[in-house]
């Protein structure tokens, strides 16, 4: 297959990242409810006894972290969340909460028992979070008013609320903010038959027929993660329309999808990039992320965040502390034919 090479990570078919269509697409097919809910069952089992019990004693839920790959959910989760307790919710993001004064403004707008939902927590800066910190524990804020000597600290106290944090990387939040959440919750990737029945769920809120089978092949190829999903679905719907009779089958699936070099696991050009990268350049790996990152002309965390659970789900790729390598998988899947001889992988035949 030829790779096309310089596609962007940030506008491909298969990045979880969120775009602006995304947005759209998503707020019309969220559920609303945890039984509406498809996948994630040990979330949804422990969520529904904290909410119950938090309602039972007519209080705030206590403080949750989420955290995952992106587009699992996370958003959804919050706003069932608020739903289920039957408060209002509150979305912001780390990045546009820039001084503290933004989230004092915030936090003193809240009502008794809000949900306020920080998506990106990890990259709140730390004044924002020192003021966070009286706010989760106490339900108060200090703020300093005047100048100078004059200036004076005034406790201003907030309604209960919980805080709703959502991360890609709960390994970069400070220490004092991940021990004030009392409920941490991690999001695993989707199996293809759960990932087949929230693709079947969407086409039914949108009225686009599709058979199982189409439904599957979206699935088998959206790598686990429904806001991918739900994208192909959209866009696959295009093809069915036109080169088809409107309805998404397994066939106008695989073509559709062939087309916009999404392979039949869901490996778009970047994803085979990085591992021809490592093969052939670091014949294999270990290769550090860094260097693999600046090779290929990518941020680091962009492979960390949105190629890497994937490619480690599929067992594709392992992580060392050496670094990151290539396994025998990847090798078959790429057309490679290998050789173990001390358990190192070698190449023997041509790349086909
Ligand atoms: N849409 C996106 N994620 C979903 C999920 N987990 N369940 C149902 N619909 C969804």
């Amino acid at each position: 297959m030829i790779e096309t090479g310089d596609f962007s990570f940030d506008n491909r078919l298969v990045s979880a990242q969120e775009t602006e269509e995304d947005s759209g697409i998503e707020r019309g097919l969220r559920p609303l409810t945890l039984g509406e809910y498809i996948g994630q069952d040990k979330v949804k089992e422990n969520m529904a006894i904290y909410i119950e019990a938090a309602k039972r004693r007519e209080k705030a839920l206590d403080h949750v972290l989420l955290y995952g790959p992106p587009g699992l959910g996370k958003t959804t989760l919050s706003a069932i969340i608020a739903h289920e307790m039957g408060v209002n919710l509150r979305i912001t993001t780390g990045p546009a909460i820039e001084r503290p004064g933004d989230l004092a403004a915030i936090l003193t707008n809240l009502s008794s028992g809000d949900v306020l939902f920080i998506d990106e927590i990890h990259r709140l800066n730390r004044s924002v979070e020192e003021i966070l910190y009286p706010a989760l524990e106490d339900h108060a804020i200090d703020i300093i008013v005047g100048k100078g000597p004059s200036a004076r600290s005034l406790r201003v106290d907030l309604p209960e609320f919980t805080l709703v944090g959502a991360t890609t990387r709960a390994g970069q939040l400070s220490a004092p903010l991940r021990d004030r959440f009392g409920i941490v919750q991690r999001l695993e990737l989707y199996t293809t038959e759960q990932l087949t029945e929230i693709i079947r769920r969407s086409a039914q809120i949108l009225e686009i027929p599709c058979t199982v089978d189409g439904a599957r092949e979206l699935a088998r190829r959206s790598r686990g993660t429904p806001r991918i999903a739900n994208r192909f679905l959209k866009r696959v719907r295009d093809f069915a329309d036109v080169i088809g009779d409107g309805k998404i089958t397994k066939e106008i699936a695989a073509k559709a999808l062939d087309r916009l070099e999404v392979d039949e696991i869901g490996l778009d050009s970047n994803d085979r990039r990085m591992l021809n990268m490592m093969i052939k350049s670091y014949n294999g790996g270990p290769v550090g992320l860094e260097t693999l990152a600046a090779a290929l002309g990518e941020e680091a965390v962009t492979l960390e965040d949105v190629c890497e659970p994937y490619l480690m789900q599929l067992g594709f790729l392992s992580r060392t502390p050496r670094g990151r390598c290539a396994t025998k998988l990847a090798y078959q899947h790429l057309g490679y034919s290998v050789q173990e001889d001390n358990e190192q992988l070698s190449l023997t035949g041509e790349f086909l």
